[in-house]
C-alpha cells in the first residue's frame, strides 16, 4: 500500500518537534562501533548482523510502520510489543505511547490501517494487592516504558516498562521464547489476551488453561486489516508456562472486562468460550491471568502459533524450540540472518559508515517479509502442497523493486513465492494481489502479481522446472488474470471485460457482469497495460508469437488515456480518465499531488474521482516502464522530457514515499541524460533516506522502500518484468552479489569512487558520473543499462569507471523500450 498520508496529515503535524527517547542510544552506539571495528580490521570475516538497525522506519512522523520485533528471515512470528496510538506494526518509537503487551504475530511496513495482527498478547504485571487487583483490562494494563531502553537486533527484541519489568524475545519461524525479568521481591503476574488484536476484530474464540501441563491454548477468528470486513481468518497459540519444569504456577484463572466498570476475575477457572459480540462497540476484553510461586526474578514463556489448530501451535513450539535455551534460539536466528545478509557483501572499509548501516538494515528488511506460513494454511488453501506466504501486502508495492532484487541473489526463495502466487490462482481463480491476514486484501492497480511471476520467468525460465515451477502453468495463471473478469475485482483480478472492449478502463461505464469500486480509471489503465507487458514477456519466453503480438498491443493501452490537450504549469499532455464514448474527463493534473489546491480523497475511497490511485496525474503520467521512449515522444522529445522531470521534482510533485514515483528519478536515462539521474538519485537518498528512525520517507510496504534504497545504493535500477537493470552511480566503491543457486559471484567495482560523492549536490570535481562500463573485461553495449544474462547470471566483474565530467549520455544505447524495438527476444 502507499502511505497513509491522506488519513493522517493532522496527526503528522501534531508530532513534529517531539524528541526521541527510543530506542536506547546504546543500540546505535553498538552498531556504529561494529562498523568502525570492521573498517579498521579490514577482515573479510564480517558479522553483518551487527550493522542492522531494526528501528529504522519505526518513527511516528514518516509512518515507516516497520516491525523491529524478533523474527527469523520470512518468519511467520515477529515478536514485538503492541503500543497505543497509531502503530500498525505493533511497535512505535514514540515515547508518549503506552505498552499493552507483547505478541507473536505482526506484519512489517504496512500502512493505511489501524494495524495488523497483535493477537495473543502477554503482559507482565505487578499486582501489589494480589490476583483480584491485577490490572487486566486494556486500558488498566497500559504502561509507559523507561526512556532510552528499547533494543533490537536480528533475532532479538527487548523493552523495559517503567515499573522495571524487562521484556525480551527471540523466535523461530512459528514459535518464540519470551523472557521477563521482574524487580526483585515481586510476585510475577501475567495476562494473556484471548480477544484483542490491533484492529480490534475479534470474532469469537476459546481459551483453555491446562494447569497440570502448565499450558494455555487459544484459538479464534479475527478480521482482515486491509480487506473486506466480512472476511475472517483463524489463528491459534500455545503458551507453555513452566520453562521445562523450572517454573511453578501459583494462581491461575480467567478475566473479562471493559472500560465501563466490568472487571471480573475467576480464580481457578480454566475455560473461556466466547462468540462474536455482534452488537459491536469497543474491543472484547478477556483472557487468562496467572502467577508464579517463589517470586522468581526471571520467567520464560514459550509460545507456538499456528493457522491450523492449537495442537499444531503446541507441536510447532515443541519442534522448533523444544528445550533449547533463549541464547541458543537467538544464536540460531542470528546465523540465519548472517546467511541472508552475506548475499551482498560490500567494501565496508571504504564505504561511509551511515551507508553501510542503511544498506544492511535495508537488506535485513528485504528478507523480513512476506511471512512464510507454509504448512499453516486454512480456508481454500488448507492442506495445500505448495509453499504458502501470508502478508503479501500488495503486489502493487513489491513488484517494482522487491522481487527484482530477489532475482539477483535468491532464486530458490523467489520460486517458493512464485509457487504461492500460482497456487492462489489454482485455489481462488486469480493470483493474489494483496493477501493480508491470510485473506484477500484490496486490489490497488489490478493484478500486479503478473509482473512478479513474469520477473521470475524471464530471469529463471531455464531453471524453473528444477526450482519447482511449471512455466506453462505460470503462463496459464497469467492468461487468466489477463482474460477472465472476476465477478468482483475489489480483491482479485482486473476489470478486463471493459478494458478489452475499449482499450482502456472507461469512467462511468455500464458493467453488467462484474462489480468493483468504480474509481482509479486512469491508473488502472496504466497498471493493466504494464501487467499485459508482463504476460507478453512470458509469452515470448514460451515462443507463443500470436500471444506476444496480442499482449504487446494491449501493453500499449497506456496511450489511450493520454490526453494531449491538457496543460499544467506550461507542460502539455497528461494521463486522464476517459468516458466510454472516448471523451476525456478532465481532472486537474495537480489533484492529489502535494500541491493540490483542494482537499480530496485519493486512495480507495469511492469519492476519489481524481482517476488515479494515491497519486496525481502529474505523477502517473510517467508510468509506462516498458515503453518510456513513447512517453518521451508524447511529451515533446528529450529536452522537454528532461525539463518536465526537473519541474516534477523541483515543483513539488514528486513523492519519495509513493510507489508510482519509485522510477521517476532515473527517468532521465530514457532522455539520454543519465547524469541527471545520478544527481537526482543522490538528492533523493540524501534528503529522503537516512539511518535514523525517520530513515524512510513513508510506509516500508513489505520492504518495497528498503529494496528501492538498496538499488539506489548499488547504483542500479530494475525494469520490472525484464532482465534489465539501469546503471546509475553506486554509493559503494565495491560489492559482490552472491547467487548460490547459480553458483555465481558478481563483483561490481567503481573505479575512481570517492566517498565525497555521497552528497547532494555532488561537489564539483568529485567523480560520480559514469565514464565507461566493462563486463568481464569487455566494453558493455551501453553505459546506461546491463542485462542480467550478461552479468549477474554469469558472474565475474562489472567495472564502472566514474569521472567528474557531468554531462555524459548513453550514446546510441538508451535503455530499451518496446516500441523502438526493445525487448525483441527472450534471453
Ligand atoms: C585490506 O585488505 C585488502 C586485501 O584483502 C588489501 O588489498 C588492502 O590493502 C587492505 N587495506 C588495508 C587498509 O589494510
Ligand atoms: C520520556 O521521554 C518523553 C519524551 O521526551 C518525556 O515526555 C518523558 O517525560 C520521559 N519520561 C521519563 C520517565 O523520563
Ligand atoms: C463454544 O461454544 C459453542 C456454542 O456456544 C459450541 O458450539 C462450541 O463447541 C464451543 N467450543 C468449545 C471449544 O467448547
Ligand atoms: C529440560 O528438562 C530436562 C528434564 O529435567 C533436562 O534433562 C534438560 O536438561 C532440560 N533442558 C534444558 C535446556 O534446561
Ligand atoms: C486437511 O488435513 C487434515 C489432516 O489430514 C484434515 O483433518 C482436514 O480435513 C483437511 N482439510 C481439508 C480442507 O482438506
Ligand atoms: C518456508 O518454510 C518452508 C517450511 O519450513 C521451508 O521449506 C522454506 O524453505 C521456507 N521458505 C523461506 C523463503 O523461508
Ligand atoms: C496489433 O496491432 C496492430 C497494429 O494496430 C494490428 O495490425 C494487429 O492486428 C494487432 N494484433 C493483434 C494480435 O491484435
Ligand atoms: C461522452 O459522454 C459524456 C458523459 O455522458 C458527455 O459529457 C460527452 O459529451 C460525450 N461525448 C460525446 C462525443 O458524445
Ligand atoms: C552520512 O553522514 C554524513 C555526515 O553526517 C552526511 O553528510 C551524509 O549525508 C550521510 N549520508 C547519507 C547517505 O545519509
Ligand atoms: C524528500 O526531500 C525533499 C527535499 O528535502 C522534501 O521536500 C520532501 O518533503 C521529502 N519527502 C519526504 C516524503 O520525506
Ligand atoms: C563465490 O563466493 C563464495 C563465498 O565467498 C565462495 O565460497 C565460492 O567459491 C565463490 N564461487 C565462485 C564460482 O567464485
Ligand atoms: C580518476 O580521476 C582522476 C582525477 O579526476 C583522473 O585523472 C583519472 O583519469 C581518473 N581515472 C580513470 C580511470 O578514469
Amino acid at each position: 500500500m502507499g502511505s497513509p498520508r491522506w488519513l493522517l496529515a493532522s496527526v503528522a503535524a501534531a508530532c513534529i518537534g517531539a524528541t526521541y527517547a527510543q530506542p536506547a542510544p546504546a543500540a546505535q552506539a553498538r552498531i556504529s562501533a561494529a562498523i568502525e571495528a570492521a573498517q579498521k580490521s579490514n577482515s573479510t570475516d564480517i558479522d553483518y548482523t551487527a550493522f542492522v538497525n531494526p528501528f529504522i522506519g519505526t518513527d511516528y512522523t514518516n509512518y515507516g510502520d516497520v516491525c523491529p520485533g524478533a523474527s527469523v528471515p520470512f518468519g511467520m512470528v515477529k515478536i514485538t510489543t503492541d503500543l497505543t496510538g497509531y502503530a500498525p506494526a505493533g511497535y512505535i518509537a514514540d515515547p508518549t505511547q503506552k505498552i499493552r503487551g507483547m505478541s507473536p504475530l505482526h506484519d512489517s511496513g504496512t500502512g493505511s490501517s489501524l494495524g495488523s495482527y497483535g493477537n495473543f498478547e502477554v503482559m507482565p504485571l505487578l499486582c501489589p494487592g494480589g490476583f483480584d487487583t491485577c490490572t487486566t483490562t486494556l486500558a488498566a494494563r497500559e504502561t509507559y516504558r523507561m526512556n532510552d531502553t528499547d533494543d533490537a537486533y536480528p533475532g532479538y527484541f527487548s523493552l523495559t516498562l517503567d515499573n522495571g519489568i524487562k521484556m525480551e524475545a527471540t523466535s523461530t519461524r512459528r514459535a518464540g521464547l519470551e523472557r521477563f525479568t521482574f524487580p526483585q521481591g515481586w510476585k510475577p503476574y501475567f495476562v494473556i489476551d484471548l480477544a484483542n488484536d490491533l484492529p480490534a476484530s475479534f470474532a469469537g474464540g476459546t481459551l483453555n488453561i491446562d494447569p497440570a501441563n502448565s499450558r494455555i491454548t487459544i484459538g479464534g477468528h479475527w478480521g482482515s486489516s486491509f480487506g473486506p470486513g466480512s472476511y475472517q481468518y483463524q489463528a491459534f497459540a500455545c503458551y507453555d508456562l513452566s520453562n521445562n519444569g523450572t517454573q511453578k504456577l501459583s494462581e491461575y484463572g480467567i478475566w473479562t472486562g471493559d472500560g465501563y466498570g466490568l472487571d471480573a476475575k475467576g480464580l481457578g477457572q480454566t475455560h473461556l468460550n466466547l462468540s462474536q459480540n455482534v452488537i459491536g462497540g469497543p474491543p472484547y476484553e478477556s483472557g487468562a491471568l496467572f502467577s508464579y510461586d517463589g517470586n522468581p526474578e526471571q520467567v520464560i514463556l514459550r509460545v507456538g502459533v499456528s493457522f491450523v489448530s492449537t495442537d499444531q501451535a503446541c507441536a510447532n513450539a515443541e519442534e522448533e524450540i523444544g528445550t533449547m535455551s533463549f541464547q541458543e534460539i537467538q544464536l540460531a536466528s542470528k546465523a540465519l540472518w548472517q546467511e541472508k545478509l552475506s548475499k551482498i557483501e560490500i567494501d565496508v572499509v571504504n564505504t561511509p559508515a551511515n551507508v553501510t548501516e542503511m544498506f544492511y538494515s535495508s537488506l535485513y528488511r528485504a528478507s523480513l517479509t512476506p511471512n512464510n506460513a507454509t504448512l499453516e494454511t486454512q480456508g481454500a488453501f488448507a492442506n495445500t502442497t505448495s509453499f504458502y506466504f501470508d502478508s503479501l501486502y500488495c503486489s502493487w508495492d513489491t513488484f517494482r523493486t522487491f522481487y527484482p532484487l530477489m532475482s539477483l541473489h535468491s532464486p530458490v526463495e523467489f520460486a517458493q513465492i512464485v509457487d504461492n502466487y500460482i497456487d492462489g490462482w489454482r485455489k481462488l481463480g486469480w493470483m493474489p494481489e494483496c493477501r493480508s491476514n491470510n485473506l484477500p486484501g484490496w486490489t490497488q492497480g489490478g493484478s500486479s502479481g503478473d509482473n512478479i511471476v513474469a520477473q521470475f520467468a524471464v530471469n529463471y525460465h531455464n531453471e524453473a522446472k528444477a526450482l519447482g515451477i511449471d512455466i506453462n502453468e505460470l503462463y496459464a495463471a497469467l492468461v487468466t488474470d489477463g482474460q477472465v473478469n472476476p465477478p468482483e475485482w475489489n480483491t482479485m483480478g482486473r476489470q478486463v471485460n471493459v478494458y478489452k472492449q475499449f482499450g482502456y478502463v472507461p469512467f462511468a461505464v455500464l458493467d453488467t457482469q462484474s462489480t468493483g469500486r468504480q474509481t482509479r480509471e486512469g491508473s488502472r489503465t496504466l497498471e493493466y497495460a504494464f501487467e499485459d507487458f508482463g504476460i507478453r514477456q512470458v509469452a515470448q519466453v514460451l515462443g507463443k508469437s500470436d500471444d506476444v503480438e496480442y499482449y504487446t498491443n494491449r501493453s500499449y493501452s497506456y496511450r489511450n488515456v493520454w490526453d494531449p490537450t491538457v496543460s499544467s504549469d506550461g507542460f502539455k499532455g497528461f494521463m486522464q480518465k476517459r468516458y466510454s464514448n472516448g471523451t476525456f474527463y478532465y481532472t486537474d493534473p495537480i489533484g492529489c499531488s502535494p500541491r493540490a489546491t483542494t482537499t480530496q480523497d485519493c486512495s480507495l475511497q469511492q469519492d476519489n474521482t481524481n482517476g488515479f490511485y494515491e497519486s496525481s496525474s502529474w505523477e502517473y503520467s510517467w508510468y509506462a516502464p516498458h515503453d518510456t521512449a513513447t512517453l518521451v515522444e508524447l511529451m515533446g522529445g528529450n529536452p522537454t522530457f528532461g525539463e518536465r522531470l526537473d519541474h516534477f521534482f523541483d515543483g513539488g510533485y514528486y513523492l519519495a514515499g509513493n510507489e508510482p514515483s519509485f522510477q521517476t528519478p532515473v527517468g532521465y536515462h530514457y532522455a539520454n541524460q543519465p547524469w541527471r539521474s545520478v544527481d537526482r538519485v543522490r538528492d533523493v537518498v540524501i534528503n529522503n533516506f537516512s539511518s535514523d528512525l525517520v530513515g524512510i520517507p513513508g510506509n516500508d510496504d513489505q520492504a518495497a522502500m528498503a529494496t528501492l534504497l538498496l538499488f539506489h545504493l548499488l547504483g542500479l535500477y530494475p525494469v520490472p518484468s525484464t532482465t534489465h537493470y539501469l546503471i546509475v552511480s553506486p554509493f559503494i566503491p565495491k560489492y559482490t552479489i552472491h547467487n548460490t543457486y547459480l553458483k555465481t559471484n558478481t563483483t561490481v567495482t567503481v573505479t575512481n569512487y570517492s566517498a565525497e560523492s555521497v552528497a547532494y549536490p555532488i561537489p564539483n570535481g568529485v567523480p560520480a558520473y559514469v565514464k565507461s562500463v566493462t563486463i568481464n573485461g569487455l566494453p558493455a553495449k551501453s553505459r546506461c543499462y546491463v542485462d542480467f544474462y550478461d552479468t549477474f547470471r554469469v558472474g565475474g566483474t562489472i567495472e564502472i569507471v566514474v569521472t567528474d565530467e557531468k554531462t555524459y549520455d548513453c550514446g546510441g544505447n538508451v535503455p530499451e523500450s518496446l516500441s523502438t524495438g526493445g525487448f525483441a527476444s527472450a534471453r
